[in-house]
């Protein structure tokens, strides 16, 4: 079965790319697509730092471009995965009366890290560590959508 995932952060062009950069590698069946919350860098590719963590683990960012989340994401996916608690809140301030799509954290696939969210690698600077918990969440997100199959 084919899910339509939504990986969503804040200025889409660190966190969000990676997890889809990642997911999609592994399950290239599924629909995905990534997104922010903030509009700050709408058409940027992916910070450079994060492309080159990535691409030393044979992950390509290079095509993915920033986005603002929307309203009708809410339509257009069957799950949206936030990063942290603040981009959860930002989803939720758009969802749609009525509208019930699944939104959770991506840390919720990775409960043996202990992990409550992705730290944000623009602020920390450990893209590696980011990447590292990027992995095992995917991993999971993976095992679940197989035992919804
Ligand atoms: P991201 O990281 O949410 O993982 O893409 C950020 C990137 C840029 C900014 C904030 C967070 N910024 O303030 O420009």
């Amino acid at each position: 079965m084919t899910h339509r995932i939504l990986f969503v952060c804040l200025g889409n062009i660190c966190r969000s790319p990676a997890a889809e950069g990642v997911f999609r590698a592994r399950a290239p069946h599924h629909r995905t697509d990534s997104a922010g919350t903030s509009g700050w860098h709408i058409g940027d590719p992916p910070y450079g730092p994060m492309q080159k963590a990535a691409r030393a683990r044979n992950i390509d960012l290079s095509d993915l471009r920033a986005r603002q989340f929307m309203a009708e994401d809410f339509q257009r996916f069957d799950l949206i995965i936030g990063m942290d608690a603040d981009n959860i809140a930002g989803i939720e301030a758009l969802r749609p009366e009525g509208n019930h799509t699944p939104v959770c954290l991506l840390t919720d696939f990775a409960p043996d890290t202990g992990a409550d969210h992705v730290p944000d690698p623009y602020y920390t600077r450990d893209f590696v560590g980011a990447l590292d918990l990027i992995e095992a969440a995917v991993e999971g997100l993976e095992a679940h959508l197989r035992g919804r199959q």
